[in-house]
Parts: structure tokens; sequence; C-alpha cells
């Protein structure tokens, strides 16, 4: 019983909660004549800046933060793009009965203000004062994730059980109302540590000291989690830090990939963390980049998957590693990912220094089209291809992830640049131009290598562009997840030029190299912003014998019906968008089949000029 009612709770998530106003409540597969992502002005790129957690987890103090804030400013990485300096956990001394939050003026000293609760605002001004922002940091259950994971620290909150439960949970009107309005926080990140680490066999329950919440979250378990109850929580905390920061305020979900919030985060905030905490090692950071690479199509301005913190300046990443630390900053960069520094910056290697502000590397990381790159795999060696703005612009990420020499390779079909035209190729992290190329560029890149590239090129077809070479003008707004699909897909259903279950998106045999696979009874919007005249595709249905119509709305207006089955030959649609500001793309199977609706597929979608 569990198990399904958990997972039915999980369909449909996008449009079911009604918590976030601005959002338009429709059925999952009526057109919206919108793109219905997390409404917001912030982070329409991806956010950048310090946080301490990964230097002094929470032996951190207003001193060392103060100082890393100046040193933003001092080495030019402010200038450079670095501006957010996001307090983490351990800032919370106590709630005081009333529910408001005391500060631990011990660490953060400008806060006596001589009221009950302190006050951040020397800080903050302090911050602002230097041109920088401001976050902090909060849970959505009753504590945060140190008072389970770093329990042995001196910096946990004090009191009582009640005056301990320093997370959001209960408070989120009161709380975003404190750290917006009154101590003008700019960002606030929510961890989610309170709905999952205090069930009543967990050590802080069972010594006595916290109170036992029945876990929404049961890590790596989907159908023992309640993905709809998390979600309702950020909804719930995101509206009201909207109400509060207005919609310049930046709201981090931190949980980690858990109950699928990698599908709903676009819709709840303005980045999401797809995996667990980075390690300082080459591994853990190739599993944190993995869990984001196959998403692009979830990523966009003003909503960005995360793969956690950079962990530049530690371990695997330290200066004694600057091969690995430039392949994982490589890695964050090609996939747009947010930018955070966690080394101490007071006394830091220029090298590294060097190394994050390099500005080529950051240009391509803040690319205002918002692209995530796209990967292509052979073994250790890994490709991955992002669409910059402007005619032709690429970047190219080169990566090795093995221990052993490989060569890797980008073809100009990959690139979906004319076959025998000339491209320039800047090699980013040696500043220097290359000779110009044509066709394919190898590199032969030592273990853990890496080659950042940026190419101007000549498109094979400068009038047509696949939906895959723009993943941001992309939302997808119903997944067609049901129970069953639920578990057979990966961490994101829907893929570029691959099915759900990552086999490739076939017709009559032959893959598509372009393209979208997802299931059936889903509902995708494009951001088509009147630049285009036709929508082109091949729908197929896959592995399925229902049969599926597809459907093309422009301006929630239908413009072409087509029914799919998976026996007669591919039907290229050819439709007319002219002008349409939304393009939508639904694909509804035929009613009657039992278990997981088909998988289906968009092939060679793409918008014409
Ligand atoms: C979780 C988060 C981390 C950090 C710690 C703080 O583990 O994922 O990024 O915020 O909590 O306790």
């Amino acid at each position: 019983m569990p198990r399904t009612r958990h997972i039915r709770a999980a369909i449909a998530l996008s449009v079911t909660i009604t918590a976030q106003p601005a959002m338009a409540q429709v059925a999952p597969l009526e057109p919206s004549g919108r793109f219905s992502v997390y409404p917001s002005r912030a982070a329409q790129t991806p956010p950048m800046g310090w946080n301490p957690w990964n230097a002094f987890r929470t032996d951190v103090d207003e001193a060392k933060v103060r100082a890393s804030a100046q040193a933003l400013v001092t080495t030019g990485l402010a200038a450079k793009g670095y501006t957010y300096v996001n307090i983490d956990d351990g800032w919370a001394l106590k709630r005081l009965p009333d529910g408001r939050l005391r500060i631990r003026d011990s660490m953060f000293p400008s806060s006596k203000t001589g009221s009950d609760t302190g006050s951040f605002l020397p800080f903050t001004g302090f911050l602002h004062g230097l041109g920088l922002k401001a976050g902090l940091y909060t849970d959505i259950g009753r504590n945060t994730c140190a008072q389970r994971w770093d329990a042995d620290s001196p910096n946990l909150p004090e009191g009582t059980i009640a005056e301990r439960q320093v997370g959001s949970f209960g408070h989120a009107e009161q709380d975003m109302r404190t750290m917006f309005a009154d101590w003008k926080f700019d960002y606030v990140k929510i961890d989610a540590c309170g709905v999952a680490d205090y069930t009543p066999a967990d050590p802080p329950v069972t010594s006595g000291n916290y109170q036992a919440f029945a876990p929404m979250i049961v890590r790596g378990d989907i159908p023992k989690s309640d993905p709809r109850a998390v979600e309702a929580l950020y909804a719930t905390l995101g509206e009201a830090a909207h109400r509060f920061g207005g919609d310049a305020a930046t709201l981090s979900i931190c949980a980690w990939g858990e109950a699928l919030s990698p599908i709903w985060g676009h819709v709840r905030g303005n980045l999401w963390r797809t995996s667990p905490d980075v390690e300082f090692t080459w591994k853990s950071m190739l599993g944190n980049f993995d869990s984001v690479v196959d998403g692009a199509l979830y990523a966009g301005p003003g909503h960005w998957n995360d793969p956690d913190m950079l962990a530049v300046g530690h371990g695997d990443f330290d200066v004694h590693h600057l091969t690995e630390a430039r392949s994982h900053v490589t890695m964050w960069a090609i996939a747009a990912a947010p930018l955070l520094l966690g080394f101490d910056l007071r006394n830091a290697p220029p090298v590294l220094l060097d190394l994050v502000g390099n500005t080529e590397m950051i240009a391509i990381d803040q690319d205002a089209a918002g692209n995530q790159g796209v990967p292509y795999r052979d073994g250790d060696a890994m490709t991955v291809v992002r669409t910059l703005s402007g005619t032709g612009q690429r970047a190219v990420a080169l990566l090795n992830r093995g221990a052993q020499p490989v060569t890797a390779r980008v073809t100009w079909a990959q690139l979906g640049f004319a076959p025998g035209s000339s491209a320039t190729v800047r090699d980013v992290w040696a500043r220097a131009d290359r000779e110009p190329a044509t066709d394919t560029i190898t590199a032969t890149l030592p273990a853990h290598g890496s080659v950042l590239l940026r190419l101007a090129g000549t498109p094979a077809d400068p009038s047509t562009t696949f939906l895959d070479e723009m993943p941001a003008r992309v939302n997808i707004a119903a997944d067609g997840l049901t129970p069953e699909t639920a578990l057979a897909m990966g961490k994101f259903p829907a893929r570029i030029a691959t099915a759900p279950d990552g086999t490739p998106l076939v017709a009559a045999g032959k893959a598509f190299a372009h393209g979208i696979g997802l299931f059936a009874n889903s509902r995708i919007e494009l951001r088509a912003g009147g630049d285009f005249r036709r929508f082109v595709a091949i729908p197929v249905v896959l592995g399925s014998k229902r049969p599926v119509r597809f459907r093309v709305y422009a301006d929630r207006k239908l413009v072409r019906e087509v029914s799919v089955t998976p026996t007669q030959p591919p039907q290229p649609i050819d439709a007319n968008v002219a002008g349409a500001k939304i393009v939508e793309l639904v694909a509804v199977a035929a009613s009657g089949g039992t278990g997981r609706p088909p998988m289906i597929g968009w092939g060679n979608a793409a918008l014409r000029r």
C-alpha cells in the first residue's frame, strides 16, 4: 500500500500543487501558452560566489566570512562574477518561544543589536557595501543537517528540543520574512535533512534530544519517499521567499536529487541539487557531474541543475592536482552549473585563483542563452557540447574520466557545423588560439585530463535549430510520470536523443541523432519567442503497441495532430508555428492500455526560421 500510494503521489507533481499563486493551473496535457518554470528574475545565469561549508563546515565565524568576502573583491573574483557570499549551516542559535530565530552572536558578533534575536543587517550591509550579495541557510524540516551529521560540532543550536528546532518547518512565512525583509538577504539555501534524518530510529531521536519526523525522504528510495510532500514544502517556502524578497530572491533547493527533485526543481526554485554532497575525490566529483549531465532539458535562465559547490582547493582538487581541479571546473562550466567556491580565500594559492578566475571559462558557464551542454560517451572519453549565444558559437569539453590516457574527439555532426567547413578554435585553459579545424577535433588527454574549447563555425543549416541545440528554450511541463514509469527511468525522464530508459531514439531501425525522448502523456513547452516559422519532427512510439496522438500547438492553437502506431513507417510533421511565442508538443497515449505509457520520441525535432 505505501508503495503505490507514495509513487502515485509523485504523479504530475508540476501541475497539482497550488501553493505557487503565480503559476497558472492547467490540466497537464492542455496547452498553457506559457513557459511554466519557477517565475523569477533571479539567477538568470548560474549563481557564482563563495560558501564556507567545504572549507570550514560549522567552524565558521564572521571574521572568516568577512575576510573571504573582502578577498573576493581584492582578488578580482567578485568583478568576474563571484558575488554571492552564502552562510551555510551553523549560524542559528535557537528558536525563541514566539518562533523567531536567534543568531549565534558568538559566531556573528555584529549581529548583537540589543534585540533578543540579533540582526544580520550589519553583516548583509557590509556585503552589499562591497557590491556583493548575501545568502543564508535553512531546512524544510524542523532540524538541519549539522544537527544530524556534525553532532560533535560545538556550534549546534542550543536549549530545549523546541528551541533547537531551527529549521523552517511550520515557520515558512516567519523565516522568509526575517531573512529577506528584515535581514535583507538575497539568497536562501534550503536543506532537507529535517525530513530525512530524524526518523524514530535515528540517533538524534533515540538519544531523546530531537523530535521524530516521519521521513518524507528515504535516500535512494522513491517509493518510500513522499515527493509531493517535499515539493509542497519547497513550494510554500519559495512563495514566501518571493513575497518578502521579491522575484530577485534566489531559492536554492538542497534535496540532493532525492524525492524526484530534479524533475520538479525547475518549477519550485532557481537551482536544485541533483546528488549527495561532493566529497573531495575524483570519483565523487564524477558522480555529481553524472547526476546533471543528462538533464539539459530541465535547465535554463532562472532554473539550474546543481551538482553541488566546487571542491576546488581540497583533496583530489588541491594545488597538487591542478589537472583534476581544471577538469572539475571544466565540467561545471560546460554543464551551466553554479560556481560556488568553497576554499579558504584568505591565503589562497594564486594558481587556484587563476584557475577559477579564468574569464573565458566563466563566460562559458555564464553564457546568456543558458543552454546546458549535451554529452557524448566513448568509454572513458567524454565529449560535451554546449551551444552558446551567437551564430555558430559552441563550447566543447573533451574529458578523460579514467586513469589511462585516451583520445577524445568532437565531430562537426555533433556541433551542427557544415561538413567541410572550417571553425576557429580557442583553447580556454591555454588562453590561446589553435589552428582552425575542419570536420573533427581530437585531443589526447592524460589521466583525468580535459580540454575546454570555444569554437566559432558555420551551422550546417542556418535556418534550422534542433531543440537539443537550445535546451534552455525547452520546458518539460508534464513528463508522463506514472507509478510504473517513476521506477523505469533514470534521473531525468526526458532526454536528448535518448529514450527515458537510456536507449537510443529509433525509427525503422535507424537512430535519430537529434530529438527528445520521454513518455507519452507528456507536454513540452518551447520558448519560441516569435523567432520561428515552422516546427518539424518525426514522432515515434518506442517499444509499445499502443497508438499515440502527437499534437503541436502554437500559442495554444492546435496546428497539427497525427496518430502514430509503432508499426507504421515514420511520418514527418511539418507544422506552421509562424510568429508563435510558445510552441507546445503534446503526446497522448490511446486509452485502454495497461502498464506504463509508451516511451515516445520527437525525432530530429527542430524549429525553422
Ligand atoms: C547538507 C548539504 C550541504 C551542507 C550541509 C550543512 O549536507 O547538502 O551542502 O549545507 O548539509 O550541514
